[in-house]
């Protein structure tokens, strides 16, 4: 082993340079190369890379988004893809593969495995938290804060003019990001796709709110549960409330990670070049109970994580 290469694949997530800058630095300590490949598998197949050293990677830890770039690689999902990829890596003499991403970066890294036969390490950084077998992700703390601060904001103009907000936050299909964000920020109402809802419950719900003596509300709901614009819209019409729609985007995956995002890359970044080096060959550094752990990779970007259901449930108590 004397060559490991990394690369920060699909949708950036904040944390994702303490990963790269602990991956490098741990390497060194154990006297490895490190290449960095740019824009995650975009760089990869373009073959486009560069030589990290500790020095390399200093003053990154408290930036957002990634030093090496991203990209959405839809190449990666055909066997031209992979071929090409495997043939740049065996070209660099790449005697390992951090990838640090979500699962769609990881279903892509074990068919690279497959091919190649090259050691494939991912590093679960998802603003999602979507990935089986870790409890969290990289950037997931960092999101919610970021969606709590905007949320609380929203609070204050909400209780003024006693109107209703429907705040949507990211997630993609899960509802992870809009759960926590929802029992945090205080929210009347939480709605997660992996939760049957519909509008006439959900009115009926702000309805008896309203008759308990609440004069404003927030309903969080992530981007997989629906369209905010018809959620908006029908309250307004059925229930008699004002209603205002906030949309929090992209704001949720930029900013300084927090020091939970940090810790976790830390500690994340670091295990997975002992991975690479103990003879893992396709598996995520996930973290179970506080402790870190190799997980099967495809389990990882295929299983379903479940949703926590006391979680769910505790947040139907307190929104009374
Ligand atoms: O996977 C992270 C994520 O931010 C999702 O929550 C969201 O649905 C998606 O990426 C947005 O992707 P893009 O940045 O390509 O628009």
């Amino acid at each position: 082993m004397n060559l490991i290469a990394v690369a920060t694949t699909g949708g950036d997530a904040p944390g994702m340079n303490a990963a790269i800058r602990a991956v490098v630095r741990a390497a060194v300590v154990r006297n490895l190369k490190v290449i960095g490949f740019e824009r995650g598998y975009a760089g990869i197949l373009a073959n486009e890379s560069r030589f990290l050293d500790a020095r390399g990677v200093g003053g990154i830890m408290h930036q957002g988004g990634t030093i090496l770039r991203t990209s959405r690689a839809q190449e990666m999902k055909t066997d031209e893809g992979i071929s090409r990829a495997t043939e740049v890596l065996k070209e660099n003499g790449v005697d390992g593969l951090i990838v640090i991403g979500g699962n769609g970066s990881f279903r892509a890294a074990c068919k690279l495995h497959e091919a190649s036969g090259i050691p494939v390490i991912g590093v679960p950084a998802t603003i999602d938290n979507d990935l089986a077998g870790t409890d969290t992700t990289i950037g997931f703390d960092t999101a919610v804060n970021a969606a709590l601060d905007a949320v609380d904001r929203i609070r204050d103009t909400a209780t003024s003019h006693e109107r209703v907000f429907v705040v949507e936050v990211m997630g993609r299909n899960r509802g992870f990001l809009a759960l926590e964000v929802g029992i945090e920020a205080g929210s009347e109402v939480i709605l997660v796709p992996e939760k049957e809802w519909d509008m006439e419950g959900l009115c009926r719900r702000l309805e008896e709110a309203h008759q308990r003596g609440k004069k404003s509300g927030i309903i969080v709901m992530a981007e997989g549960a629906g369209d905010c614009m018809d959620i908006a819209e029908v309250i307004g019409k059925k229930v008699g409330f004002e209603v205002r729609l906030a949309r929090l985007g992209h704001i949720q995956r930029g900013g300084h990670p927090t020091g939970t995002s940090r810790l976790l890359a830390c500690e994340m970044g670091a295990a997975s070049v002992e991975f690479v080096l103990d003879g893992w060959r396709k598996d995520m550094t996930g973290i179970q109970a506080g402790h870190i752990v190799p997980v099967d990779l495809e389990y990882a970007s295929t299983a379903n994580k479940p949703i926590d259901e006391q979680l769910y449930k505790l947040a139907q108590v307190l929104s009374t």
